[in-house]
């Protein structure tokens, strides 16, 4: 079937945090809405007809994970990326920043350091210092836009303490996908020092043209034995709000203990419209995404086109993946709480604002471009007029 992405859906009675928390978050409501990280598009249609068929049951008591709901979870990684996923290392958690607080929480101890590569997924910062232990920073190399990883800075930050690295695998927000030279790279320094990579992949199906994402574990059985992978359905079918991921663990003792702690909150279960959207997004979604991802691409062009015409003072990067684009807004000659006003009061534009994902986002902001493409037009025209207003 040919979807239509094109659609624009009004979700004003959707609950949705991108709309509702408009005027608790950015002050007012009449923004042009591309901060938080889902899709204004319907999910695939398989997937919907599940949710509709199991809602028709009426009957919504305490669920068990199936085997087939597994198979499908791990047929898909096998069948994209020929990797095998041990079922019994598979670990539930209602969502990927949860899973990463636990495994801080659980996993390392006071004093232990962290080391994460800014600009990153704020949430990363988060959760190392919300759980008392000390952040690293490895900042990526910014050359002329295009994003590395700086392997002599890493090197130089090691000692004894460091006993995790957070790997964003693609990476939010610079849109990198890492090539498997540059995983090995990072892999091998790990390894050498005793540091346990924890790879969040939940945006490795968001992938456009020649780049191809690698899951970290896939790459060799030492990788693996050396990786936490975290994993999910929602960033790519859009069923956030359906709150499932999925941990892949090195060996059953840390499996154990993960699943422990959840235990004890008494986080055991999925709420039952996850388990038929996550099965069927996995076994039916793929035509779907593949329309998706033509789509997207095409709005990366949209707006680096626009740019380049209409706002040349902003420069967005072109993601290899993610539908996020990371605008370079640091000609507009703006410190960081006037251009957060400058968007919000001039452009009438929400937003992810740079500085939030390090000292390197400054001069920086992060626009989703997961929308149908008038409105994606629709929030460009508003930044162009404003930046036009300002010079
Ligand atoms: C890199 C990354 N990890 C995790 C998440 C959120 O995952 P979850 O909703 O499963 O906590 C996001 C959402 O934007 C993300 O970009």
């Amino acid at each position: 079937m040919k979807y239509n992405f094109d659609k624009v859906i009004d979700r004003s009675n959707n609950y949705s945090a991108k709309y509702d928390e408009l005027e608790s978050k950015f002050g007012r409501k009449d923004l042009c809405s591309m901060w938080v990280a889902d899709m204004d598009f319907e999910s695939p249609k398989p997937v919907i007809d599940a949710i509709k068929a199991r809602a028709e049951q009426g009957i919504f008591g305490y669920t068990s994970r199936t085997d087939s709901y597994y198979d499908a979870f791990t047929g898909w990684y096998k069948r994209r990326y020929d990797w095998d996923i041990k079922r019994e290392l598979i670990a539930n958690s209602p969502g990927v920043v949860t899973s990463l607080s636990v495994l801080m929480k659980e996993f390392t101890k006071a004093g232990d350091k962290i080391i994460v590569q800014t600009p990153v997924y704020y949430p990363f910062l988060n959760v190392v210092k919300d759980n008392g232990r000390q952040l690293v920073l490895n900042p990526l190399k910014n050359i002329d836009g295009d994003y590395v990883m700086d392997y002599e800075d890493l090197k130089k930050k090691i000692d004894n303490k460091v006993k995790y690295l957070i790997l964003c695998n693609p990476h939010n927000p610079v849109g990198r996908v890492w090539t498997k030279k540059e995983l090995i790279k990072l892999g091998n320094i790990c390894i050498e020092n005793n540091i346990t990579v924890i790879s969040d992949e939940i945006h490795g199906e968001l992938v456009y043209g020649e780049n191809k994402y690698t899951p970290f574990a896939s790459i060799s059985e030492e990788f693996r034995k050396n990786s936490i992978i975290c994993l999910s359905a929602t960033k790519t079918f859009n069923i956030a709000g359906l709150q499932d991921s999925f941990v892949v663990f090195p060996n059953k003792k840390t499996y154990e203990q993960f699943k422990g702690f959840l235990d004890i909150l008494g986080i055991k279960r999925n709420n039952c419209f996850s388990l038929v959207a996550v099965e069927t997004a996995f076994r039916h979604g793929e035509e779907w995404l593949k329309q998706l991802l033509e789509y997207l691409e095409g709005n990366c062009r949209f707006i680096i086109d626009y740019c380049k015409k209409n706002i040349p003072s902003i420069k967005p990067n072109k993601p290899q993946g993610t539908y996020l684009v990371w605008l370079d807004c640091r000609d507009l000659g703006l410190d960081d709480e006037s251009l957060n006003d400058f968007m919000i009061n001039k452009a009438k534009i929400a937003l992810d604002e740079g500085r939030w994902f390090g000292e390197e986002g400054k001069g920086y902001t992060r626009i989703n471009i997961a929308c149908p493409r008038t409105t994606l037009e629709e929030g460009l025209t508003r930044i162009g007029k404003a930046v036009e207003e300002y010079l």
